[in-house]
């Protein structure tokens, strides 16, 4: 199967093996997919070179996106080549709006580029609501003009103007689209309260790389000084700090010893931390974190925040990891509305975890047993195999599709360094 189909698969893991060894991480889906969009705002006619790109089904869906529009992409060996001269369109399908959220991504690059974008409301995760009012806003601050009909969203704008911006929450996709839109934007735009992730940074150092002029990623404030055109560049996305701190988990869950390469420890520090309190030991080095040996005991509070807090991207993960922790821990969701869809699941095994509204109860048990489960989202999914791996007895999990938009053919990774994991495709 071609990575950009989505193939119904499972996964059937054989749990009780030890890992060892290590991993290389790849780079950033959640840089990857905003820098994919923000490639438009090339205005040359040569072409843009990014590197250290997963093989993931999302950033197939991104480059089907873009080549509607009328760019050429091309992917070979985990590199893309992306030249926008011929892009035309500004009307991004409903299928492809529907397959993947981070669509929305290109309504202000190409409200930028072409004065005008038509898209429908995005797909993506069922981990709860997911508005796009912050979007909105602040393109309507820049003097964007947005009509609503019949299910489209269609954004105007002959010109856009900086402003200062106040965002409500730091939301990550609302401060990439604004910057994006805000650089070819007349004049200064500030952004207030802007989301800090490691991966807004990636975005504002990609843009300068073009010719754009931002400064402050990774802090709340974000200043912008609106430039006339913007140019190609090569660039190399950062590593995966979701995907590496899933591994370390693999490891933990598994008392492994797992060194996990290739990334920067320092966007990891609140997972490590509370990886630490967790009873697992840690040795950090200047480009790996390697799991050393673990005695999983129960935390206290684990509360999912913007960055630099505890990611809700391994919500899921830890707590499949506290699963088999000595005691009772709470783990509290605060970013997404919905994301404990992995607890019945996680039952299934023989977990023992109860959820009152935003607030998860997980009490440590001996052993998790082999069953089959169904993955509905993409780290609920990454879960499931923890907890699988580290189960006794087989389990199978279903729907894998949601993991592989994130995850570059995870069971490769985990078999090479010892896991007994097999990927079952169906027949459609
Ligand atoms: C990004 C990540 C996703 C991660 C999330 C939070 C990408 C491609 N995806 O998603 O993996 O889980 O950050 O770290 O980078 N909100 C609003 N109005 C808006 C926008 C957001 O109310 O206009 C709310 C959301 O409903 C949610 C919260 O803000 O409750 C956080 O969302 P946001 O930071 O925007 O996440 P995404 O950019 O969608």
């Amino acid at each position: 199967m071609n990575r950009g189909e989505k193939g119904m698969g499972m996964f059937v893991i054989n749990g009780g093996n030890k890992l060892h060894g290590s991993l290389f991480v790849k780079g950033a889906k959640n840089s990857m997919l905003p820098i994919m969009a923000a490639s438009v705002l090339n205005s040359s006619d040569e072409t843009i070179n990014l590197y250290n790109i997963p093989d993931i089904y999302d950033m197939h869906v991104m480059k089907k996106i873009l080549q509607s529009l009328g760019a050429e992409v091309h992917f070979e060996n985990n590199a893309l080549q992306i030249n926008v001269r011929n892009l035309k369109s500004y009307n991004i399908s409903d299928d492809l709006m529907r397959e993947m959220r981070s669509s929305i991504f290109l309504m202000g690059p190409l409200l930028s580029k072409l004065g005008k974008v038509r898209v429908t409301y995005p797909g993506g995760c069922s981990i709860g609501p997911r508005p796009i009012d912050l979007h909105f806003k602040g393109l309507e601050a820049m003097g964007a003009v947005i009509r609503e009909e019949n299910g489209a969203i269609t954004a105007s704008a002959p010109r856009l103007i900086g402003t200062e911006i106040h965002l409500d929450y730091p939301s990550v996709g609302a401060t990439e689209n604004l910057m994006m839109t805000a650089v070819l934007a007349k004049g200064k735009t500030v952004i207030h309260n802007a989301a800090k992730e490691p991966e807004i940074v990636d975005l504002q150092n990609f843009l300068n790389a073009m010719g754009a002029r931002i400064r402050g990623a990774g802090t709340e404030t974000l200043r912008i000084d609106g430039v006339k055109d913007l140019g190609d560049c090569s660039y190399k996305i950062i590593p995966d700090r979701i995907v590496a701190g899933t591994y370390l988990m693999a490891a933990a869950i598994t008392g492994s010893n797992l060194l996990v390469k290739g990334i920067i420890p320092a966007h990891l520090d609140a997972v490590v931390a509370k990886m630490r309190e967790a009873g697992v030991v840690i040795q950090a080095a200047d480009d790996s974190l390697e799991v050393i040996q673990s005695n999983l005991k129960a935390v206290e509070t684990l509360r999912t925040l913007p960055y630099p807090g505890f990611p809700t991207d391994l919500q899921p993960q830890m707590m499949a990891l506290l699963t088999l922790a000595k005691g009772d821990s709470t783990i509290i969701e605060s970013v997404f509305e919905a994301r404990f869809k992995h607890v019945d699941e996680l039952n299934r095994l023989c977990a023992n975890i109860t959820v009152d509204g935003r607030t998860a109860f997980v009490r440590g048990v001996n052993k998790l047993f082999g069953a089959e489960v169904d993955t509905t989202d993409l780290r609920a999914g990454a879960a499931l195999i923890l907890a699988g791996l580290a189960a006794e007895g087989t389990t199978v999990i279903k729907n894998i599709q949601h993991i592989d938009r994130g995850y570059e053919r995870i069971e490769n990774d985990l078999k090479k360094v010892g896991a007994d994991i097999e990927r079952v495709q169906m027949l459609k």
